[in-house]
C-alpha cells in the first residue's frame, strides 16, 4: 500500500500564486505534497527527520532530470534543473530547526510552510523501528531520526515510573485507561524483566487482539502516545509555529495537517495568543472513503 497524500487538492488551492517566495515542505514523507508543489513553484525546500524520504526523493528528482550540486552544509542536498531553472533543497533535519536551516541557506523569502504531521504509510509498513502494532517481532525504537540519540520507546517503557507512564498515556494518547495500563506495564516488568519488542508490549498491555465490532485496534492510542513522546512531537510543533511567527506577520501562510486533538489545541492557542486567523478544512466523504487514514485529518491554514 502506497502513502496517499491527505487533503492534497486543498493544499494546492492554498498555495500562493505569487511564485517568487520559496515553498517549504517540513514533512516530505513519500513526497505526495512535495511533488505537487514542485509543479507550482521553481524553488522548494523539503525537510524530513527520517533519512529514507530524503534518499527516495533524491532518486525521484534525478529521474526527473535534476542534477545534484555540491552542498556546503551537512545533511543537506541541493538539486538544480538547468532546463526548468528549478532549484530544490532536501534537508535531513528536524522541522524544529527549519527556520535556522533556512537562514543558514540564506533563504529568507518564503511564501508557504507546510507540515503534514505524524508518520507516512511507508514508515508504518516498511520501517523496522516498531511503529506498528502489526509487527510483533520488531524492537520498540520508534525514533523518527535514529541518529538523534534520544530515548527509544523501550527505554520509556522500562525506565519511567508508574505515574510518569500514566501521564504519558493520558497526555499524549488521551487514554481513559492510562492508570490501569501503566500498572500492567509495571507488573510485566516485575515478572518478566524488560519490554523490548512490539509483541512484548502487546502482551504486557493485554491489547493483542482486535475487539469484535470495533474499527480501531485497541493498541492504536498506546502506540501513538509512545511515538509522540519519543519524538517530542508536540514540542516540535510549538517550536515550528513560534519560529515562523515573524514570517506569518510578513505574509507567509502556514499549513498544518494535524491528526490529533492535542495538536489542534496547540494550533488554536497559538492562533489566539498571537492574534492570527485560522481556517480549518476537513476531508470530504469521498476522500475518507478512498483513504481511511484521512478521517481524523484537519488542514489548518494559519495567516495574519
Ligand atoms: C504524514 S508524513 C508526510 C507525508 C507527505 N506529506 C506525503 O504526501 O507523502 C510525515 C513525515 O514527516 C516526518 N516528520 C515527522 N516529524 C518530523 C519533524 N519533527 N521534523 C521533520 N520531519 C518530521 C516523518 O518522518 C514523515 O516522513
Amino acid at each position: 500500500m502506497k502513502h496517499i497524500p491527505v487533503l492534497l487538492d486543498e493544499v494546492v488551492v492554498e498555495c500562493p500564486s505569487d511564485t517568487k517566495g520559496w515553498l517549504i515542505d517540513c514533512t516530505l514523507g513519500s513526497g505526495g505534497h512535495f511533488l505537487a508543489l514542485l509543479n507550482l513553484n521553481d524553488n522548494l525546500v523539503g525537510f524530513d527527520a527520517d533519512f529514507a524520504p530524503i534518499e527516495n526523493l533524491s532518486k525521484i528528482l534525478i529521474s526527473k532530470g535534476f542534477t545534484e550540486v555540491e552542498s556546503p552544509l551537512e545533511d543537506i542536498s541541493i538539486f538544480t534543473d538547468s532546463k526548468s531553472e528549478k532549484k530544490v533543497i532536501l534537508c535531513n533535519v528536524n522541522f524544529s530547526k527549519a527556520k535556522k536551516t533556512l537562514e543558514d541557506l540564506n533563504i529568507f523569502n518564503f511564501s508557504l510552510i507546510l507540515a503534514d504531521l505524524g508518520l507516512s504509510t511507508d514508515q508504518l509498513l516498511f520501517s523496522t523501528r516498531g511503529f506498528s502494532f502489526s509487527q510483533p517481532n520488531q524492537a520498540l525504537d520508534m525514533r523518527i531520526n535514529i541518529k538523534s540519540g534520544g530515548p527509544t520507546a523501550a527505554d520509556l517503557l522500562n525506565f519511567l515510573s508508574e505515574s510518569e507512564l500514566t501521564n504519558l498515556f493520558r497526555n499524549y494518547g488521551e487514554m481513559s485507561s492510562a492508570k490501569p495500563l501503566a500498572k500492567k506495564i509495571l507488573q510485566y516488568r516485575e515478572k518478566f524483566g524488560n519490554i523490548g519488542t512490539v509483541g512484548e508490549l502487546l502482551k504486557a498491555s493485554g491489547y493483542q487482539n482486535r475487539i469484535l465490532g470495533k474499527k480501531v485496534h485497541p493498541a492504536t492510542k498506546l502506540f501513538m502516545a509512545l511515538r509522540i513522546a519519543v519524538n517530542s512531537e508536540f514540542v516540535n510543533l510549538q517550536l515550528l509555529l513560534s519560529d515562523f511567527l515573524p514570517s506569518i506577520y510578513k505574509g507567509t501562510k502556514i499549513l498544518i495537517i494535524s491528526f490529533h486533538s492535542l495538536e489542534q489545541k496547540i494550533i488554536q492557542n497559538f492562533v489566539k495568543d498571537n492574534d492570527l486567523n485560522v481556517k480549518n478544512i476537513k476531508p470530504g466523504i469521498e476522500e475518507i472513503r478512498s483513504n481511511s487514514s484521512s478521517r481524523s485529518a484537519t488542514l489548518n491554514v494559519i495567516y495574519e
